[in-house]
C-alpha cells in the first residue's frame, strides 16, 4: 500500500533510473571486492619497499637550500628588537610584550639554524650557551621591566640586551656587526601610540 503510494508519487522514469543505478553500484562493488589489487592488499606485506636513499638525500639537500639562513633569521631578530625599543619609548606595554617575545623566539630560531660555529682561530663556539646567558640575564630583565611597566628599567635592560647581542657577534668573530639603539622603528605600518584614534 505504502510502496504503491510512493510509486504513485514518483514518475516511472525515476524508478527506472534508480534501479539501473543500484544495479550498476552493486556490480561495481562486486568487481572491486574481488579485484586483484584488493586481493593483494589483503595479504600481509612480506617486504617493505626499499627507499631510494640517493633520491631522498638529494631531496633533503634541495629543501635545505630553500631554508632561510642564519643571517635571515637574525635580520628578523633585529626587526622585532628595533620595534621593541619604540614600543617601550611609547609605553605601549602590550606591543612591547609582543616584540620582546618575538625577539626571543627569533633568537632561538636563528641559533637552531647554526647552533655551533668556529671562530677565526678554529675554536668551537656554542651559540646555544651564549643565547642561554643572554636569556637568563638581559632578556629576563627586559621582560620584567615590561611586566612592571617601568620605562627606566626598560631602557636600562634594553641597553644591557644590546650588549648581549654584541657579545655573541664578537664571540663568532663578527665584531663589525655592532648593534645600536635604533633611530626609527622598522615597522612603518604599526602605530606605536597605545591609544590611536583610528581605526576604531
Ligand atoms: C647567540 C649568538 C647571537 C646572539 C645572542 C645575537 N646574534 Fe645576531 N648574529 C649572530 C650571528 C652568528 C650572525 C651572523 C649570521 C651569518 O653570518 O649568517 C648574526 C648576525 C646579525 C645581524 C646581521 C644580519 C644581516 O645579515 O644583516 C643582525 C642585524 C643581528 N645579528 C642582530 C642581532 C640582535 C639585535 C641581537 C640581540 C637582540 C642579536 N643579533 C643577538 C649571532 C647572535
Amino acid at each position: 500500500m505504502r510502496s504503491h503510494l510512493v510509486a504513485g508519487i514518483w514518475p516511472r522514469r525515476f524508478w527506472a533510473v534508480f534501479f539501473a543505478g543500484a544495479a550498476a553500484g552493486a556490480a561495481s562493488y562486486a568487481l572491486l571486492e574481488h579485484s586483484p589489487s584488493r586481493v593483494i592488499a589483503q595479504q600481509p606485506q612480506q617486504t617493505a619497499p626499499t627507499p631510494d636513499l640517493a633520491a631522498l638525500a638529494a631531496e633533503i639537500e634541495t629543501i635545505k637550500g630553500r631554508l632561510p639562513d642564519q643571517s635571515h633569521a637574525m635580520a628578523d631578530v633585529a626587526y622585532h628588537f628595533s620595534n621593541l625599543w619604540f614600543a617601550g619609548q611609547n609605553e605601549h606595554w602590550d606591543l612591547a610584550n609582543f616584540y620582546c617575545a618575538e625577539t626571543k623566539s627569533h633568537l632561538r630560531w636563528a641559533v637552531r639554524i647554526i647552533p655551533v660555529r668556529k671562530d677565526n682561530a678554529g675554536q668551537t663556539i656554542e651559540l646555544e650557551k651564549i643565547l642561554q646567558a643572554v636569556e637568563n640575564s638581559p632578556l629576563k630583565q627586559l621582560e620584567d621591566s615590561i611586566k612592571a611597566r617601568d620605562t627606566e628599567a626598560f631602557e636600562k635592560a634594553y641597553r644591557f640586551t644590546v650588549e648581549g647581542c654584541y657579545s655573541c657577534h664578537k664571540a663568532v668573530d663578527k665584531p663589525f656587526l655592532h648593534p645600536q639603539i635604533p633611530k626609527e622603528p622598522e615597522a612603518r605600518v604599526i602605530n606605536f601610540d597605545p591609544k590611536p584614534d583610528w581605526p576604531k
